[in-house]
């Protein structure tokens, strides 16, 4: 039905472009299985063509990581190991589609954990040899940054915000595989920093929190709590580039909860009295830190007539793109610059098999990365996105006008 004829086994890793053509009206949709396993979430998806998902399977680590305070890539690769094999299946059930009917079997190989990468690159290596299949090498942070054009309409160029437990940067989406990288955190993710508060203050033993991420507790507390009593400052004030410092946030939680643990006469690991008002400074910091370098990145793509006139487009996504008050900070930005802002739903903003499918969707419709085996398809821990032009928007030195960044908690 796909023209497997025509897949010349003798070729390893060459582009199959004729994947990408003649295709009728006619032509029944093609079908990707998408599979993750880049972090702490192992999942599988089966999508077709139009973006419609026929059937997926997630197995989350989280909880076992936050007993053990992070993430142990060793745990993180048993886990896998032990998961990937029911994960995938379950998503072929759920789909009802057989091995046999499927265009292309798309996996994420960079950037991620090693051992973590490595457990879905040999498993996806494994299933399409047995079926012989098209394979589709998937960078994690693009396929983040296109998830949304399945769920709506979003044509590139687009600027896209990706935060993250393992990342935050911002980036041109220019294609499917054309990204211009503005700016990315120096140190430490701001899905990181919150779980290292929350952790330092121990919110797992508050009775909302005990099963929730580091980022979720903060969200959920910070409804409760005053987020002028702590007054942190959002890093880099200086530095008028698009770079972030998350560190440079915690850094300072970390100097008031020791102050307010020493005030209180209070051991580390039991909770302070001043919880909900110190996570809502946190996330009121982390939250005004990324809307500031979001702002500029605008800026910067507005005077470089980077942006489309028609429908210029901020999209956000990554776990932290799930926290509401940061969304609503970034709303600020995107109302006084003209943007419009997209967050594709939490489901679609963590980490899953769904969003490595469509990257393989996407990829499939353009014939671009699509190889023959995986034998020569390495993993590779560390993967810039794009193309770095960080060094051009801090020599651009763009301030930023003011712009009250103060939501209702
Ligand atoms: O995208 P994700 O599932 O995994 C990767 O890091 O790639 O993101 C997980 C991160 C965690 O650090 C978690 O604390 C954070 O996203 N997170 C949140 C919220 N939900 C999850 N951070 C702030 N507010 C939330 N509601
Ligand atoms: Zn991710």
């Amino acid at each position: 039905m796909f023209g497997w004829n025509r897949f010349h086994k003798s070729k390893p890793c060459v582009l199959l472009q004729h994947l990408a053509t003649r295709r009728t009206s006619s032509t029944p949709p093609r079908l990707v299985l998408g599979i993750e396993t880049s972090c702490d979430e192992t999942g599988a998806a089966v999508l077709d063509e139009t973006g419609r998902i026929l059937g997926e399977s997630l197995h989350s680590q989280k909880e076992v990581h936050l007993k053990t305070g992070g993430i142990i890539p060793t745990v993180a690769q048993r886990l896998h190991e032990e998961n990937i094999s029911r994960v995938v299946q379950e998503a072929l059930d759920r789909s009802g589609v057989a091995p046999s009917e499927l265009a292309a079997v798309a996996t994420t190989v960079k950037p991620g954990l090693a051992l973590s990468l490595g457990v879905g690159l040999r498993f996806a290596g494994r299933f399409v040899k047995l079926h012989d299949k098209p394979f589709i090498p998937i960078h994690h942070m693009e396929a983040h940054a296109l998830t949304v054009r399945m769920l709506q309409r979003v044509d590139f160029p687009f600027l896209v915000l990706l935060v993250s437990g393992g990342h935050s940067l911002l980036a041109l989406a220019r294609g499917i595989d054309d990204f211009l990288l503005l700016g990315q955190t120096l140190d430490e993710a701001p899905g990181d920093t919150m779980d290292k508060v929350a952790r330092r203050l121990s919110l797992i033993k508050h009775p909302k929190c005990s099963v929730l991420s580091g980022g979720q507790a903060i969200e959920v507390l910070a409804r409760e709590g005053d987020r002028l009593k702590f007054q942190f400052r959002s890093p880099m004030g200086q530095h008028y580039d698009c770079n972030f410092s998350f560190a440079g946030v915690r850094n300072q939680v970390t100097t008031a909860i020791i102050k307010k643990e020493k005030e209180e006469g209070m051991e580390q690991g039991r909770l302070l009295s001043c919880v909900h008002d110190i996570v809502a400074g946190t996330q009121h910091t982390v939250a005004s830190h990324t809307a500031k370098r979001t702002h500029r990145a605008i800026l910067f793509c507005q005077a470089r007539g980077l942006l489309p006139r028609d429908d210029p487009t901020l999209v956000v996504s990554g776990g932290v793109a799930s926290n509401e008050y940061i969304r609503e900070t970034l709303r600020i930005v995107t109302d006084a610059t003209g943007l419009r802002l997209l967050c594709p739903p939490a489901k679609f903003c963590t980490d899953n098999g769904v969003m490595i499918a469509w990257n393989g969707v996407e990829r499939l419709k353009e014939g671009k990365g699509i190889v023959s085996f995986t034998q020569d398809v390495q993993y590779e821990p560390k993967a810039p996105l794009g193309r770095d032009i960080s060094t051009e928007v801090r020599d651009a030195q763009i301030k930023l006008p003011l712009l009250k960044l103060k939501i209702k908690n």
